[in-house]
């Protein structure tokens, strides 16, 4: 992680928080129960969250139980839960989750519609709709319609009013829970994937009503996944500014000598040491067409 010194603020507690053990979050699903419900059976379990009323950490084993079994609840980091709190969908709405398994974020959206509206969930993994499948069957969601293909080859003769793009990344926000991601990916690896990124983004800038709003997510500190990519978008799209629910720090402007734009401030990062939990990239974006 030594590369992103410059850039990560306290940069000495960003590595003393990535050895630390991450606590487990579940996010109660009010699709299924209720807060009071999941506080009255596993109360004594449960440590609040400030992100959002329904997140808390679970000191125990959260996928163990009866509740997690039932859908009361699903087992899901605060930070993977900020995209959708950024894209606020609401109720009757159609949304496209692009990269949707195995869908946490898709059932939480679901229940942030009230089972309303529409979504899309697609993912280009078989195996991984299969358990995105299952678990939309578990949590209840039946406003959600599953298909399985590539990403950039969604027909392009319908339109959204909210997408989200939680992007195939090298994932470096999940170093805590996978010790081989402590010191970084290969740079090489994080420019691989970026053209990949950058398409999925633009498609979604398509894919969008000229009113609607996408947001672009990645759990991955790496510039070339990150900022650079949704740099390449901005002759189509605009940045919208983004209002956390958490401590976060603002988006880089330049990168190992390439300037960006200025507007990629307005999109957020957050670190393991400003919330107790993985690491997370989020952009907000309009389309300008
Ligand atoms: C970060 S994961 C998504 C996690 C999911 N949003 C959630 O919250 O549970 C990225 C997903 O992108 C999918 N993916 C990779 N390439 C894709 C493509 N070209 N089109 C659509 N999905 C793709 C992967 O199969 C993977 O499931």
């Amino acid at each position: 992680m030594e590369r992103y010194k410059d850039i990560i603020d306290e940069f000495d507690a960003f590595v003393e928080a990535l050895e630390q053990p991450q606590p487990q979050d579940i996010r109660i699903n009010t699709i299924q129960s209720s807060v009071q419900e999941v506080r009255d059976r596993y109360g004594d379990l449960l440590i609040d969250r400030d992100v959002d009323d329904r997140f808390f950490i679970f000191d125990g084993e959260p996928g163990k139980t009866v509740g997690h079994w039932r859908g009361a609840y699903y087992v899901q980091e605060a930070t993977s839960g900020l995209p959708p709190l950024v894209l606020q969908p609401d109720n009757g709405e159609r949304v496209l989750d692009m990269c949707a398994a195995p869908g946490s974020k898709t059932s939480q959206m679901a229940a942030m519609m009230n089972n309303t509206g529409e979504i899309v969930a697609n993912d280009v993994s078989g195996k991984r709709t299969r358990g995105l499948l299952s678990n939309l069957y578990r949590t209840g969601c039946v406003n959600t319609t599953v298909t399985e293909r590539d990403g950039r080859n969604i027909p392009e003769d319908t339109q959204f009013d909210k997408i989200l793009v939680d992007a195939p990344c090298t994932g470096e926000g999940n170093a805590r829970e996978q010790e081989q991601l402590r010191d970084g990916v290969d740079p090489a690896d994080a420019r691989d994937l970026a053209g990949l990124q950058a398409d999925l983004l633009e498609k979604a800038l398509r894919l969008c009503k000229p009113d609607g709003e996408i947001v672009y997510s990645t759990c991955t500190f790496a510039p070339e996944e990150n900022e650079m990519v949704v740099d390449t978008v901005l002759e189509d799209a605009s940045l919208l500014p983004i209002d956390m629910p958490c401590p976060a720090s603002d988006g880089i402007t330049a990168w190992q000598g390439t300037e960006l734009s200025s507007s990629l401030q307005r999109t957020k990062r957050v670190y393991p040491h400003q919330l107790d939990a993985g690491g997370i990239f989020i952009a907000r974006l309009t389309p300008d067409h």
